[in-house]
């Protein structure tokens, strides 16, 4: 594993971390406990110290698994968890009129009890409303906990290059999660070199477009219902970018096999290390954070710091796919 500094925490992480979105067992369809804590133990020894859970992933499932590793593990990690999307859901699936101090400060009351800690490393906004980014108060509730000692640095995860621009121009913001893959390019010419700018440290989620970018999905495949690959593939029920990263499934599916002709894996490597490869490629980027739903999955990820960075070539034909063939393609903010 390598290490990278994550933006103003100052603080070096896994250039690959984990996403413990699926360990909520909610939109990625029911995962056991105990498999759950096998992932994020093999991730830890896998060398990963970056773990990023949210209080809505299974309503608090993911927070409290993590808290339960967190007691067992005797590894030195980071968790970042998010609050916002929870008290969307718990209102109906509608926004608060607006974003309180004290309905940030509950939240993370009950994420610092989720996870059995006295400090949230990073605590982040989890994809608001443009608006309340643009109202800017919503920072100054963070810099109040942070005063307070509920957390350590506070960051925003954002749907959209104006949403970037908003939170990363706060001089307390810390971090910044954003879609960013293969699939997903246009952060690389402003935003990536702002962020350094700013040093804001870039988290780049949903690496692996849902699964697509494995190459592992044949075009008749089918989700169980319960996978929001399925409910929310075109964008039903939240933000479509979060689902195949905004791409239609099926064209997703020959996209993909044309990027597994360009990244060419061989018997050493995977579809899906090289995916993460190219996005460690950009040096703005302080961790990628893919899910893993399987042991294997976690082991394979954390493996992808070991890869050689692509070639200049491999980057050129990957960026001449994407402005030709994806980008068209893509729904939601962008
Ligand atoms: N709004 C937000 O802030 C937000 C939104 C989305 C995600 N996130 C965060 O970002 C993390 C990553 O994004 P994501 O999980 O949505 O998407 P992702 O990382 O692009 O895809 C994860 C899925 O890809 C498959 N996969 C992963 N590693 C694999 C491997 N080595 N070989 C084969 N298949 C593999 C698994 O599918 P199967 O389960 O089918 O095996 C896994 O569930 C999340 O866990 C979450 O922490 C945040």
């Amino acid at each position: 594993m390598k290490y990278r500094v994550l933006g103003k925490t100052g603080g070096k992480i896994s250039e690959v971390g984990l996403g413990t979105w699926q360990l909520g067992g909610a939109d990625w369809g029911r995962i056991a406990e105990a498999d759950a804590l096998r992932v994020l133990h093999r991730a830890a020894e896998s060398g990963v110290t970056f773990f990023d859970t949210a209080d809505v992933y299974g309503m608090g499932v993911s927070e409290r698994t993590i808290g339960k590793f967190l007691k067992e593990t005797k590894e030195k990690v980071c968790v970042a968890t998010k609050v916002g999307r929870k008290l969307w859901a718990e209102s109906g699936l509608k926004w608060p009129e607006r974003i309180t101090l004290e309905m940030a400060r509950q939240a993370t009351e009950s994420s610092l009890r989720n996870l059995g800690v006295d400090v949230i490393f990073l605590q982040q906004w989890h994809c608001l409303p443009t608006e309340e980014y643009r109202r800017g108060e919503v920072f100054e509730h963070l810099e109040t906990l942070r005063r307070e000692g509920l957390i350590q640095h506070w960051g925003c995860s954002v749907e959209s290059v104006e949403e970037a621009r908003l939170c990363m121009t706060h001089p307390g913001c810390a971090t910044l999660q954003v879609i960013f893959n293969i699939f997903r390019q246009k952060l690389i010419d402003d935003l990536l070199p702002q962020a350094r700018q700013h040093d804001v440290g870039i988290l780049a989620r949903v690496p692996l477009a849902s699964g697509l970018l494995t190459g592992r999905f044949g075009p008749g495949h089918q989700f169980p219902p319960t996978d929001h690959r399925a409910y929310n593939a075109d964008g039903q029920v939240f933000n479509v970018g979060e689902t195949f990263a905004g791409i239609p499934f099926q064209r997703g599916v020959e996209l993909a096999e044309r990027v597994r002709a360009i990244l060419e894996p061989d018997s050493h490597e995977t579809m899906a290390q090289l995916a993460l490869r190219w996005i460690l490629d950009y040096d703005a980027v302080s961790s990628v954070i893919p899910g893993a739903s399987t042991v294997e999955q976690a082991g394979n990820n954390a493996a992808a710091a070991g890869l050689l960075p692509l070639g200049e070539a491999t980057h050129r034909q990957l960026r001449e796919l994407y402005e030709a063939e994806v980008a068209p393609l893509i729904r939601g903010p962008y």
